[in-house]
């Protein structure tokens, strides 16, 4: 049989890099499209070396229509990830049209390219942001979702709804929107990982460079939250189980086995952390001492989220496999490693 080959868009960038990898383990070809804008070539060199393969590369931005269809014309294809997008929601607030040209526009044009091309898998990359403050927890694929709360998880909903509308109009495009709760870690071997630019606005890059002596002081945004211990709690999914996820999600479509042309998984540990149990875990289990105080809340953070991932785990056959331990060993051994400590 034909290997399946599968575009990773975004593919070095953190997830993207991650999803490389697992489905090169899988079996898979791979080829990854970037155009490096929140990423660079480190990760591509990452997955190649971790792979012992020569996978391609292409620089290119899926908002050029005509450089995109390009590499339509040069690959073989028949499914598409699409991580390709902004993922900063502070950003998105100031700089909306920023996100919804790049989010929207870069979708569009994958899917009126896979129609164009005859390509007919495709895997969205969407977030538990859509779930917005739920009235029940945790959270199912059937959970309501809440108006967005910043133009970045607006471009989430908006693209699950496109896909969601064409998979229905178009016979031979049949799509998997995975929501991910909050990924962490990086790959075993040190050699990808997450490399925010700038202040990391999320808490376990925050962490990370806080251990390295990069940022003074972690601030916990809040420790008065109606939780068992006030800060907030969230759902810390393994990026390489996270990764694993895709793979399952491409097999169900490459072997006929979607109930419906467009379906929705939620990809977590089904596990609420608090932010304390967090900070203490990455101290315990890299046995060092992080520099944290307690400041006001962060405008705009729920109070809690969590996934109901029974559906994944029976429809996908996934579930999260990594300890929150390893996890945060692997994201302290990528730090070192990219620091030289
Ligand atoms: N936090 C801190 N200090 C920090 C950073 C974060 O205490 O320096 C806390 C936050 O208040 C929150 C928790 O750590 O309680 C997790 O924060 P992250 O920023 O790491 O993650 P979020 O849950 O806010 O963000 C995630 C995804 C986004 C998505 C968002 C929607 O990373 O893509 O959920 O809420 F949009």
């Amino acid at each position: 049989m034909k290997k399946e080959c599968v575009l990773v868009s975004g593919g070095a960038g953190y997830i993207g890099s991650h999803t490389a990898v697992a489905l090169v383990e899988a079996g898979f070809d791979v080829v990854i499209a970037d155009n490096l804008s929140n990423s660079d070539m480190n990760a591509v060199e990452g997955v190649r070396r971790i792979t012992g393969r020569d996978i391609p590369f292409v620089n290119v931005d899926c908002c050029d229509t005509e450089a995109f269809a390009r590499l339509f014309e040069q690959y073989d294809f028949g499914s598409v990830i699409h991580f390709a997008a902004f993922k900063a929601v502070g950003e998105s607030v100031a700089e909306p049209m920023k996100y919804y040209r790049n989010n929207l526009l870069s979708f569009m044009n994958v899917i009126e390219l896979m129609r164009r091309y005859g390509r007919r898998n495709i895997v969205f990359s969407s977030s538990a942001t859509v779930y917005g403050e739920a009235d029940t927890l945790p959270v199912t694929e059937q959970t309501p979702r809440k108006p967005a709360t910043s133009p970045y998880g607006n471009t989430k909903q908006m693209c699950e709804d496109i896909l969601r509308d064409a998979c229905k109009a178009y016979d031979n495009l049949q799509g998997i929107a995975l929501r991910y709760f909050n990924p962490i870690g990086a790959h075993p071997s040190a050699l990808i990982g997450e490399l925010p630019r700038g202040v990391p606005q999320n808490l376990v890059p925050f962490i990370t460079q806080t251990a390295a002596g990069i940022r003074e002081c972690l601030s916990i945004f809040g420790d008065d939250y109606p939780t068992p211990d006030g800060s907030c709690l969230r759902d810390y999914i393994d990026v390489t189980d996270l990764a694993k996820a895709h793979v399952v999600a491409i097999k169900r479509m490459v072997e006929g086995g979607c109930k419906e042309s467009y379906e929705i998984f939620n990809i977590g540990t089904g596990n609420g952390v608090s932010v304390f149990e967090l900070v203490r875990g990455f101290e315990r289990v890299n046995n060092l001492k992080l520099n944290y105080r307690v400041t006001p809340r962060r405008a705009g953070d729920v109070p809690a989220v969590w996934a109901d991932t029974s559906l994944a785990n029976t429809e996908l056959g996934w579930r999260a496999e990594r300890t929150l331990d390893e996890t945060l060993a692997s994201a302290w051994a990528w730090e070192k490693h990219i620091r030289n400590i």
